[in-house]
């Protein structure tokens, strides 16, 4: 068969380096009328539209948005599915909150139909956010992530998630035992790590809600495949740091316990990492981990402020990518949680520059789950997930942004005052999934 051929047109973002490492704005590329194109999923070509009109192949359909900017899709390194139906539930901290609301909206993911209802809701929200992939946590319940990946499957999202392990400090119903949990993730890794663009991540929920032996089997599955991914929750909030310490009182530090059992390397995501020392980072950056930063969920749970620029310290960098963390996160929108970054950053005395902020939400995204030679960048070789940004989507934002001058003035206005409103399209492996303007669709 021919190759499946589009090309996109308009003014165009994305990175050539890290600008925590170099300069922010050197980092950042910016090409005023781009061309990408499209073959089979993959981008083939990106430059200069004038520089590669001739390289369009004869038919090919050319698809413009001359006032708007393309990127490569968000990326989003921490968030829960399940708890979508419970986002902004009132009052509580984090280890309260767990109990009031969390485990009861979990519980009933053990009803396959549920988990497709909210899978489908879910990643639609996504899409519609322009996010094109994600670490997703599902529930103790292996239905609850066949029922994720099926529908990511269906959409060719490039997806990590796995079944969260949890053998102990939860209600009945939602606990699994260490053989019985480790049995059901080997058996969904199987089914699903590597099948299409779907990848697994072995998740146990956090070192207060598995025994060392679950944490000790969690370890072990990861050594049983390639590729495997790990993601839990580290160092989020006071009273929890200070509960972890009392479960583990022979552990040096909460990232100890995960590193004793041999769940901190590359492709682990610590989700918040907030209550951690210098120690902590430098063992981060040895071991190749990243820390998810969640800021939208950190403020909203009062858990405290994530510090960014000493993570990622020129001198040891640790791998950050930022999470929405749904439902302590309050949006699923990787603009509106740039935005709660910034306000994070600048209570820990710090600037976050908007070559920065959307660096975290694309390429440093994808190079924390170790997937910056597929997606996070808009590249020849680069799987083609896209999304395409109206930075005058509102009428505040067409006036604010009037008065632009630059790209960097541009992208800060999109990341302070843009959310779902402000995602044109999405393209998924150079598919059309979401389009903004398009006639509303039947369910
Ligand atoms: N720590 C353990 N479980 C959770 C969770 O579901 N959400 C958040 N934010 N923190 C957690
Ligand atoms: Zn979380």
């Amino acid at each position: 068969a021919p190759p499946r051929r589009r090309a996109l047109r308009g003014p165009a973002v994305t990175f050539r380096a890290d600008p925590f490492l170099d300069d922010p704005s050197r980092a950042l590329v910016h090409e005023p009328d781009a061309l990408i194109l499209v073959e089979d999923g993959h981008i083939t070509r990106f430059g200069a539209f004038d520089a590669l009109r001739d390289a369009i192949p004869e038919g090919t359909p050319v698809t413009s948005y001359p006032d708007c900017l393309l990127s490569a899709g968000f990326v989003d390194t921490h968030v829960h599915y399940p708890q979508l139906p419970m986002i902004a539930a009132y009052g509580e901290q984090l280890l309260e909150w767990l109990e009031r609301y969390t485990f009861p909206t979990e519980a009933r993911f053990a009803d396959p139909v549920h988990a497709g209802q909210v899978a489908r809701r879910f990643l639609r929200e996504l899409l519609r956010a322009g996010t094109t992939s994600a670490a997703v946590y599902c529930t103790v319940h292996p239905q609850s992530v066949e029922a994720f990946f099926a529908e990511s499957a269906r959409l060719n999202t490039r997806m990590v998630a796995g079944k969260v392990l949890m053998d102990r400090n939860a209600p009945d119903g939602l606990r699994d035992t260490p053989q019985g949990g480790y049995d059901e993730s080997l058996a969904l890794i199987d089914r699903w790590h590597g099948r299409g663009r779907q990848l697994y991540a072995v998740t146990p929920r956090f070192a207060a809600t598995s025994t060392e032996e679950q944490l000790d089997l969690a370890g072990s599955l990861l050594r049983q495949r390639d590729g495997l991914f790990m993601q839990t929750h580290l160092s989020e909030n006071q009273a929890e740091v200070d509960w972890i310490r009392q479960l583990f009182p022979r552990r040096r530090s909460y990232l100890d316990v995960y590193a004793h059992a041999g769940l901190v390397g590359p492709r682990s995501v610590l989700g918040h990492g907030i209550h951690v020392d210098e120690e902590n980072f430098c063992t981060c950056h040895a071991a190749g981990c990243a820390l998810a930063h969640c800021p939208t969920s950190n403020l909203f749970l009062g858990s405290g402020a994530f510090r960014l620029f000493d993570a990622v310290d020129p001198r040891r960098p640790v791998r950050v990518g930022l999470g929405t963390d749904i439902g302590a996160g309050t949006s699923l929108s990787q603009l509106q949680t740039l935005n709660e970054a910034y306000k994070v950053a600048q209570s820990t005395g710090r600037r976050l520059h908007p070559a920065q902020a959307f660096w975290l939400a694309t390429a440093g995204g994808a190079r924390s789950l170790y997937l910056d030679d597929r997606i996070g960048t808009i590249a020849p070789g680069m799987e083609a997930d896209l999304c395409v940004l109206d930075p005058r989507a509102t009428p505040l934002m067409a006036q604010r942004a009037e008065r632009c001058e630059t790209i960097e003035d541009l992208l800060f206005v999109l990341m302070m005052l843009g959310d779902d409103r402000s995602v044109r399209a999405t393209y998924v492996a150079g598919e059309l999934l979401h389009d903004r303007d398009a006639a509303p669709q039947a369910a």
